[in-house]
């Protein structure tokens, strides 16, 4: 219904598979305008009177298999532009009051409000929920066990002091083990320090993160943690990243055979105006253009690429000078670079289903989706060696090549030159067609579904509940 990342994909694709685990889930999504039109039918279960300036409702819904609360408050909600910014771009100056209003209402379901749900756990992810564990601490015993989860620390919801009265959270809490954060509020801080658990999104980024290079402040603490962190790595939907039935590829296909995939490599090089060759490796990315995804990095080795004898296809949005320059670069290499910026779900699919690498260069990446679509479609990752990427590409060493595995390329340190090293190995790989398919047939054999790591959210449900 609303995404902007991965952060949507994976809180839409991990709540259907855990009924399957035996655990009932429901959802609670903010009533964004584009929620509020997608409801067919709603039950309002609890109302909040005056709540942050006006009354608001929550709702049960029922929608694409699942079960959902939607927090009905159009006065915090319904608004053009995103989820956190106005159409010019700017953040929503309530965004504390918003994220803080999503929280309390969580923490009140956690209560019991929803008379027929009494949840055993409140699992909240990201900053834009991370207060949930701190009002259901505050509120005292009785409560719900609570999770957060960390999906990017660079994200964390800082907002000032003052506000602390007017979310409703008691003076005590602003102190060094609560919500207090370099004399501000902080939303993931006071999630990660009062939930019963913490858990990310890859082991790699787990160990990442208790370091100052990439613990962004919060390192400290999460050492301090570190006997509450647990790492599940992501999954993919499975259905709706599936080769075999995919309705946005040009020809379905499956590991048996790959050589279906070719009718989509050739739309694809006609989509993006490149001159089509079969015989030419064709590097694709679907991406957030910007500093984390090494973006910048990408566009400095765009020269040497194309001078390699690679074509490459860019589908992404972000930062304005990067979507520039990716503009003005497919501009000056015509037929050989393209460059589409915008959102582009079944192009994203087209991508996975036609380029023969996916280049995801990234400074660091808690766990990083494109990569296991790329797995699953065949498109061999070529990435940095960092958080979620590390643990979910096998690099095709001779080493790993001879027991049988090797699923792409890594690189390390992420500079340019070491990225460009890194395409010049992935073309030498695909040069010998042979190696390239056996490289394919371990790429599409990797279990990137949601079965295990929803497995392990369920073992760590109950683990906590029973404590
Ligand atoms: P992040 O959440 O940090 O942006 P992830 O790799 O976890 O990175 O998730 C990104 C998700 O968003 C993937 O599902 C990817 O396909 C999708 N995506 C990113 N950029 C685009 C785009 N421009 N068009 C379509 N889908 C995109
Ligand atoms: C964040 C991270 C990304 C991760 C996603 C889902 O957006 O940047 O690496 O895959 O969350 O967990």
């Amino acid at each position: 219904m609303i995404k902007t990342g991965g952060l949507g994909d994976v809180v839409g694709a991990l709540p259907p598979v855990l009924p399957q685990e035996g655990i009932t889930v429901r959802t609670l999504i903010p009533g964004y305008t584009s929620v509020m039109n997608a409801l067919s039918t709603a039950q309002p279960v609890h109302e909040f009177a005056n709540f942050h300036g006006a009354s608001a409702r929550l709702l049960a819904v029922q929608a694409s298999g699942m079960d959902f609360f939607v927090l009905d408050a159009p006065h915090l909600y319904a608004r053009p532009g995103g989820p956190y910014a106005g159409p010019d771009g700017k953040d929503w100056p309530d965004n504390g009051v918003r994220f803080a209003a999503l929280s309390q209402c969580a923490a009140a379901i956690g209560r019991g409000v929803a008379s027929d749900f009494q949840p055993h756990v409140v699992h909240a992810h990201d900053w834009q929920a991370g207060l949930a564990p701190a009002y259901l601490h505050y509120a005292g015993e009785p409560r719900p066990r609570t999770v957060m989860t960390a999906h990017n620390l660079a994200f964390q919801g800082q907002f000032p002091r003052e506000l602390l009265d007017r979310i409703g959270l008691p003076p005590s809490a602003f102190s060094v083990d609560g919500v207090e954060y370099y004399g501000s509020i902080g939303y993931l801080k006071a999630g990660l320090a009062l939930a019963d658990r913490i858990t990310t999104v890859s082991p790699t980024y787990a160990a990442e993160i208790q370091t100052p290079e990439t613990g962004m402040g919060l390192e400290g603490l999460l050492r301090h943690r570190a006997g509450a962190l647990t790492a599940i790595l992501n999954g993919i939907d499975d259905t709706v990243w599936n080769p075999a039935a995919d309705p946005w590829l040009a020809s379905t296909f499956d590991a048996k055979h790959p050589a279906n995939r070719v009718p989509n490599k050739q739309a694809l090089q006609g989509r993006f105006g490149l001159d089509v060759e079969p015989q030419t490796c064709l590097f694709g990315v679907v991406s957030r253009l910007t500093h984390q995804k090494g973006m910048d990095l990408l566009l400095d080795a765009l020269p040497a690429i194309e001078g390699a004898g690679a074509q490459l296809v860019l589908l992404g949005s972000g930062d304005r000078s990067l979507e520039n320059g990716f503009v003005a670069a497919a501009r000056r290499a015509p037929g050989r670079i393209g460059a589409l910026i915008g959102y582009d779900e079944p192009l994203a699919h087209l991508i996975q289903g036609g380029a023969d690498a996916l280049l995801v260069p990234s400074r660091f990446e808690p766990c990083g989706l494109t990569q296991l679509c790329a797995l699953r479609y065949g498109a061999i990752p070529v990435v940095s060696r960092v958080g979620g990427l590390a643990d979910t590409v096998v690099d095709a060493s001779d080493a790993a090549l001879a027991r049988g595995a090797g699923t792409g390329v890594q690189f390390t340190p992420v500079t340019r030159a070491m990225l460009e090293l890194a395409v010049g190995r992935a073309l030498a790989m695909w040069r010998d067609r042979a190696l390239w398919r056996r490289l394919q047939a371990h790429a599409m054999a990797t279990d990137v579904g949601w079965r295990r790591p929803a497995k392990r959210y369920a073992a760590m449900f109950r683990e906590l509940v029973a404590q």
